[in-house]
């Protein structure tokens, strides 16, 4: 059975004193409730602060991500990172197609299969995200959408190397709405995901894990983490505060 996963996404937040604050106040969360034992915690917090973070949490089994990676390797490329250098800081995972970088950073399909690729390579766990907006739900193109974004992410890899993947179904129009999927609506497309999983090779779908992304609160995280193929969450607003974080966190 697949281990639940939380990872806080704290996108582009946070100061040395407050991410210092914030990491503390988890990690005693994440231990007093002993929930490590049962869940997998991660946090993505902005690459300049990744390796302050990394020092804080080195002991422990809370992990840390990057937002996003250059597809390339190391070169000419000012003001990029490569998945090399996020796996030397201490990086086990990276978001990778996150719907703000395909939205407003030019993360096409293309550039969404290369950083795939390129994070593999440096052993890095990609969390390709995927999601619909709210023009495409209306126009029940839901599945579609999601669909073309996984095939096109997954079209150049080894069965060993999507076994690696982590997946996050996060429809654009519940992220920072506050507007969430009804656990209903989030079961139907993680449902949809696991066959398109299972379609690639034996066992795939039992082993890669599909987390929900979008307005996951204290409240909600226990109803959407009830459904079969909801395998944890992929937070926003509510990882920066650790209250709330460990609250998702014990709901999984
Ligand atoms: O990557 C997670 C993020 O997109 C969800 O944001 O604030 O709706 O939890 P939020």
């Amino acid at each position: 059975m697949r281990r639940a996963l939380v990872a806080g996404n704290w996108k582009m937040n946070g100061r040395v004193a407050q991410n210092d604050e914030l990491v503390t106040t988890v990690l005693a969360g994440l231990e007093q409730q002993a929930l490590t034992e049962r869940v997998d915690v991660m946090v993505f917090p902005p690459s300049i602060y990744i390796t302050q973070v990394e020092a804080a949490v080195r002991e422990s089994d809370l992990s840390v991500g990057a937002q996003n990676l250059c597809e390339f390797g190391d070169g000419a490329y000012t003001g990029e990172l490569s998945a090399g250098m996020l796996a030397d800081v201490g990086c086990s995972a990276v978001l990778i197609g996150h719907s703000e970088r395909r939205a407003m950073f030019g993360d096409r399909e293309q550039r969404v299969a290369a950083k795939v690729k390129a994070a593999l390579s440096a052993g890095l766990t990609p969390v390709l995200c995927l999601g619909e907006s709210l023009e495409q739900r209306d126009a029940g193109e839901t599945l579609a959408v999601v669909s073309g974004q996984f095939r096109s992410a997954v079209a150049g890899l080894e069965l060993s190397e999507i076994v690696q993947l982590v997946l996050a179904y996060e429809p654009v129009w519940a992220i920072g709405t506050g507007r969430t999927a009804t656990p209903e609506q989030a079961q139907e497309v993680h449902a949809h995901l696991r066959v398109l999983l299972a379609e690639q090779g034996q066992n795939v779908a039992d082993v890669v894990r599909v987390l929900y992304g979008g307005s996951v609160n204290a409240d909600n995280a226990a109803a959407l983490f009830a459904q079969q193929d909801i395998d944890g969450g992929l937070i926003g607003g509510a990882s920066l505060k650790a209250k709330d974080f460990l609250a998702i966190c014990h709901a999984a």
